[in-house]
């Protein structure tokens, strides 16, 4: 077991981390980490991510009330968000919040990462839906991510940032720069003419991949209504936790049918 001085080091480093690659400016940000049902560490309010020492790290307990806390130093504004996730998802150990630039970019113009364009994001992520927009540090935010925490490791916080989570605390932040890189790459490829989507039988393949690994965290391709019916994933629809609807697999392959039909092909 590590200990908790070096689950605070290791807190220090990610911070450094989002920081040094521009996933937060100034104060922005914040991360925690869980101990056990009712202790949690977390960063501090209002200072900058990327220059914590141990000594600024808070404990907290599930309701997010300080058990404790240097001089000076006040927990995350942002703790009901973090604790919101542990409650709901009990596989959770660690909560990455930052505000990557492409990946807020999409949260504020209000679209979310759902399209297919490389293997990587499609088996790590899914797709990345946008949860709708709260008020910072009000019960708004834990509110609005709460229908995607079942289905989603990671959403998007409308005109805000993003959020992600996982069993570990080195697993939560590279699920945020995952969801960065694919929003990158999302926008770049966009200003070259628009992505070449992957079809849907590679996505299908990706998802087996997926499955085959047995990996762990929440992800569209087994929570599809399609799939848990036998059928294949809709990739996109996020299961049930997504505003858009689960395409439902035989209609999609009946109009792909009668579309290549008109075209003669
Ligand atoms: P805290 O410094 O209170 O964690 O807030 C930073 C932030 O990014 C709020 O969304």
């Amino acid at each position: 077991m590590v200990n908790e001085y070096e689950i605070k080091k290791q807190i220090c480093d990610i911070g450094k981390r989002i920081y040094n690659r521009g996933m937060v400016a100034s104060n922005d940000g914040n991360i925690s980490v869980k101990l056990s049902d009712n202790e949690f560490l977390c960063t501090p309010t209002g200072v900058s991510k990327g220059f914590m020492t141990p000594e600024y790290i808070c404990k907290v307990d599930a309701e997010g009330k300080v058990i404790q806390a240097n001089p000076g130093f006040k927990p995350s504004s942002e703790i009901k968000m973090h604790m919101r996730v542990y409650r709901e998802r009990p596989d959770v150990n660690s909560v990455v919040h930052a505000h990557p630039l492409y990946a807020t970019s999409f949260a504020i113009a209000g679209i979310p990462l759902t399209e297919p364009i490389m293997p990587e994001a499609v088996i790590a992520l899914g797709c990345v839906p946008i949860a709708e927009y709260g008020t910072p540090s009000t019960e708004e935010i834990p509110d609005a991510v709460s229908k995607y925490l079942q289905h989603y490791d990671a959403v998007l916080l409308a005109n805000h940032g993003a959020l992600s989570f996982s069993d570990s605390l080195l697993n939560a932040y590279h699920k945020m720069e995952s969801v960065e890189f694919y929003a990158q790459l999302l926008y770049q490829s966009k200003m070259l003419g628009g992505p070449k989507q992957l079809s849907d039988a590679q996505v299908q393949r990706l998802y087996e991949i997926r499955r085959q690994f047995g990996m762990k965290g929440k992800h569209p391709s087994d929570l599809c209504p399609n799939y848990k019916a036998g059928k294949p994933s809709c990739h996109g629809c996020g299961g049930s936790g997504s505003e858009k609807k689960c395409a439902d697999a035989d209609t999609v392959a009946l109009i792909t049918k009668l579309v290549l039909e008109q075209l003669g092909k």
